[in-house]
C-alpha cells in the first residue's frame, strides 16, 4: 500500500504535499518523492527510505509552484531505491505519474512501449503508465483526462493513479480502481489523497470516488467522469474527525496513544446501541426477522488481527444467536469452492476497509449470492462501499500499523451483531440481552484499570528483550488472544512468536520448550469445562521443561507455577479477550521500544495491504 497526495491552488505546493505525505507515511515508507508543476519541465525529487530523506534532498532552492503530486511507497515491483521511487516520468520529463496498487499487465505494456521507442529507467510497473499516458495525451490533443480514461481501459490490476503534465501544471488527473482515493474541496484550491488525513488541516469537505471514476482537479474546481467520459455528480461528505486525532497527543508513539484510547474507543462503539426497550440498535444492518429466519450460516472474512476478531465472533454469535459461524482467512477463501448462497451472511472485518485480500473475498461471496455486512473503522472506504450494510466501529483514526483499539472495537462490534441476531431470532430475551450489554458497558472502566498498572508490566517486558522466541497459550476465547499476542510481538519486536491452543501443546509444540523459553499463558475464567485447571496443567508442563511463565489471570483466580502473574479485572469469560489482550499489546509495544524498533511503522509492513 502506498500514500499518494495531490495539490493545486494558491499555496506553495511543497507544504501541503510534504505535510500530506507525512500523514500518509503509515501507508508505506520504503521511499518518497514529489513532482512539482513547473511549466515546460516538471521538478522531480525522490529518495529511497523515509520521508525525511526526501525532505533533506529538497533543501531550500525550490521553485515557487502551486501544484504537484507526492508519493510514499510500500514496494511491490522493484526494490525500494531512488530510481524505483515515485513519481515516474515520460522521456520528455513533462508528464509524471504516482501509483498505489499493482498493474498486473505491465510487462506486456512495457514491451509494447519499448517497441515504440520509449526508454525505461526503473523496474516498476508504474513507469509503464507514464509512457502510455504520454502517448495517449498526444493522441487526445493534450487532454490528460481523456488520456487517463483511455489508459485505464487497457490496464489490469488494482490501482489509484495521479498524473500531472508541465503544459497544464495546475491540472491534476486521478483515477481509482480498488485502491482508495478521496478529493478534498478547498476554497480556490483542491486536493487528492489516499486518505483524508493528508488534507484535513486544510478542508473537511471531501468527495468519495467510485470504481473506475476519473477525477480532474484545478484551483477553480473538480470534474468527475466515468471511463466513457460521461460526467458524474460528485458525492460530497463532511469529515467528522480533526487533525488532533491524527497527532500523538503527548505519547511517544501513536501505538501507545491508541492503546490508551481503548477505553474511549470501546465506549464510543457501544454508545446508543441499547434502546430503552432493551433492544440492540443496529439499524444500519438492515436485517429483518425474515432475513434472519432464512439465515443458514455466517462466514467471517478477514486478515491478521481482524481475523482474530473474527474468531471471537464465532464464539459469541454461536453462543448467543445459535447460528453456525465459519471464520476464514480472506486470502484463502476464494481459492477453494466455498459453499456460499443467498442464505449466507458474510461479515467482512477490516479496520482500513481497503485490504485487498478481504475485498476480493467479499466480491467472491457477493457474486455467490451472499449478503455482505462490513465491520469497518474507516468511513467511505472500499469494503463498506461494496457491502450491503456496514457497522462502523468508533475507534477513531488508527495510525500505528499494529492494530490495537481497532481490534477491541471490532470484537465489540461482532458481539453486538451476535446479540442483535439473538434477539431477532428470539433465542435471547430482552432482559438477557440487557444483562450481557450491561457487562459490556463495564469494559471501558476495566480496560482503564489495566492501563493504570502497565508500568510493572513494561519493566517485566524489558527483562525478556534478549529472548529469541515467545510462545502464547490460550484456551477457548483465550486462544484467539494468544494468536493476537503472538502477532503483535512478531510485527513489532521482529521476534519469533507463536500462539497455540493450550490443548495442542502436547501434540507437538511442547518440543519447542527449553530452558528459559518465555511462555505467556492466558488463563480462562471460571469456565464450566474446567479449562482453568487444564491451562494450569499446561503451565506446569512447560515449567517442568524450563519455561519462564507469565500468566494473564483475573483478580482472585488461583495461579500456580507462574514466574509472573499479570492480573486483569473480573469479567464474564466471553469478555476476557477484551481485557486479556491489553497486557499483550503493552508487552509487544515495550519489547519493540526496548529493541529500538520503529514502533509505529515496523519494517516491511503497511497499515493496510491493498495488494493480494
Ligand atoms: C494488525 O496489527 C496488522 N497490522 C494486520 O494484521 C492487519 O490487522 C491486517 O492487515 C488487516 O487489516 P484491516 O483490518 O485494515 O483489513
Amino acid at each position: 500500500m502506498c500514500g499518494i497526495v495531490g495539490y493545486t491552488g494558491p499555496q506553495s505546493a511543497i507544504t501541503p504535499l510534504i505535510e500530506g505525505l507525512r500523514r500518509l507515511e503509515y501507508r508505506g515508507y520504503d521511499s518518497a518523492g514529489i513532482a512539482l508543476g513547473t511549466p515546460d519541465r516538471l521538478y522531480i525529487e525522490k529518495r529511497a527510505g523515509k520521508l525525511v530523506n526526501l525532505e533533506n534532498a529538497l533543501g531550500e532552492s525550490l521553485p515557487e509552484v502551486h501544484s504537484g503530486i507526492g508519493h510514499t511507497r510500500w514496494a511491490t515491483h522493484g526494490g525500494p531505491t531512488d530510481r524505483n521511487a515515485h513519481p515516474h516520468v515520460d522521456n520528455e520529463g513533462k508528464l509524471a505519474v504516482i501509483h498505489n496498487g499493482i498493474i498486473e499487465n505491465y510487462t506486456q505494456l512495457r514491451a509494447d512501449l519499448e517497441s515504440r521507442g520509449h526508454r525505461f529507467d526503473s523496474d516498476t510497473d508504474t513507469e509503464s503508465v507514464a509512457h502510455l499516458l504520454s502517448d495517449l495525451r498526444k493522441k487526445h490533443g493534450g487532454d490528460l483526462s481523456a488520456a487517463m480514461r483511455e489508459a485505464v481501459a487497457s490496464l489490469r490490476g488494482s490501482f489509484t493513479l495521479l498524473a500531472i503534465h508541465a503544459d497544464q501544471p495546475e491540472v491534476i488527473v486521478g483515477v481509482r480502481r480498488n485502491s482508495p482515493l478521496v478529493v478534498g474541496l478547498g476554497v480556490g484550491e483542491n486536493f487528492m489523497a489516499s486518505d483524508v488525513a493528508a488534507f484535513i488541516d486544510y478542508t473537511k469537505r471531501a468527495v468519495e470516488l467510485g470504481q473506475d471514476e476519473v477525477v480532474t482537479i484545478s484551483p477553480s474546481g473538480i470534474s468527475i467522469t466515468n471511463l466513457d467520459g460521461a460526467p458524474l455528480q460528485p458525492k460530497e461528505y463532511a469529515i467528522t474527525w480533526d487533525s488532533s486525532a491524527a497527532q500523538k497527543g503527548g505519547f511517544n508513539h501513536f501505538m501507545l496513544k491508541e492503546i490508551f484510547e481503548q477505553p474511549k474507543a470501546v465506549a464510543d462503539t457501544l454508545l446508543g446501541r441499547l434502546n430503552d426497550r432493551n433492544q440492540i440498535v443496529l439499524d444500519e444492518l438492515h436485517l429483518t426477522k425474515e432475513d434472519i429466519q432464512g439465515l443458514k450460516k455466517i462466514v467471517v472474512l478477514a486478515c491478521g488481527t481482524a481475523f482474530h476478531a473474527g474468531m471471537l465472533a464465532k464464539y459469541a454469535i454461536e453462543k448467543w444467536a445459535k447460528i453456525s459461524v465459519e471464520v476464514e482467512l480472506a486470502s484463502e477463501f476464494r481459492y477453494r469452492d466455498p459453499l456460499i448462497d443467498s442464505n449466507t451472511l458474510v461479515i467482512a472485518i477490516s479496520q482500513s476497509g481497503e485490504t485487498m485480500d478481504t475485498l476480493m473475498a467479499l466480491r467472491h461471496a457477493k457474486a455467490s449470492g451472499a449478503r455482505i455486512l462490513a465491520v469497518c473503522n474507516t468511513n467511505s472506504s472500499t469494503i463498506p462501499r461494496e457491502s450491503d450494510a456496514v457497522l462502523y466501529t468508533h475507534a477513531g483514526p488508527e495510525i500505528a500499523v499494529a492494530s490495537t483499539k481497532a481490534f477491541l472495537t471490532q470484537v465489540i462490534a461482532v458481539y453486538l451483531i451476535g446479540l442483535h441476531l439473538a434477539q431477532l431470532r428470539g433465542v435471547m430475551s430482552d432482559l438477557e440481552v440487557k444483562s450481557v450489554f450491561d457487562e459490556m458497558v463495564e469494559l471501558p472502566g476495566k480496560i482503564e484499570q489495566i492501563l493504570e498498572t502497565v508500568e510493572p508490566l513494561r519493566e517485566l517486558t524489558r527483562g525478556f528483550a534478549q529472548s529469541t522466541s515467545v510462545l502464547f497459550l490460550g484456551r477457548n476465547v483465550g486462544f484467539p488472544v494468544a494468536l493476537e499476542g503472538a502477532l503483535k510481538l512478531k510485527e513489532l519486536a521482529y521476534m519469533h512468536a507463536e500462539g497455540f491452543a493450550g490443548g495442542e501443546l502436547k501434540h507437538g509444540p511442547i518440543a519447542l520448550i527449553e530452558e528459559g523459553t518465555p511462555v505467556i499463558a492466558i488463563l480462562p475464567v471460571g469456565h464450566e469445562h474446567g479449562l482453568d485447571e487444564k491451562m494450569l496443567s499446561n503451565v506446569q508442563e512447560v515449567k517442568a521443561r524450563g519455561a519462564k511463565v507469565i500468566v494473564i489471570a483475573q483478580e482472585g483466580a488461583e495461579v500456580t507455577g507462574a514466574e509472573h502473574v499479570i492480573r486483569i479485572p473480573i469479567a464474564p469469560a466471553i469478555f476476557q479477550p477484551i481485557l486479556a489482550t491489553v497486557p499483550l499489546q503493552v508487552f509487544a509495544y515495550e519489547m519493540a521500544v526496548t529493541r529500538g524498533n520503529d514502533v509505529d511503522q515496523p519494517r516491511n509492513l503497511a497499515k493496510s495491504v491493498t495488494v493480494e
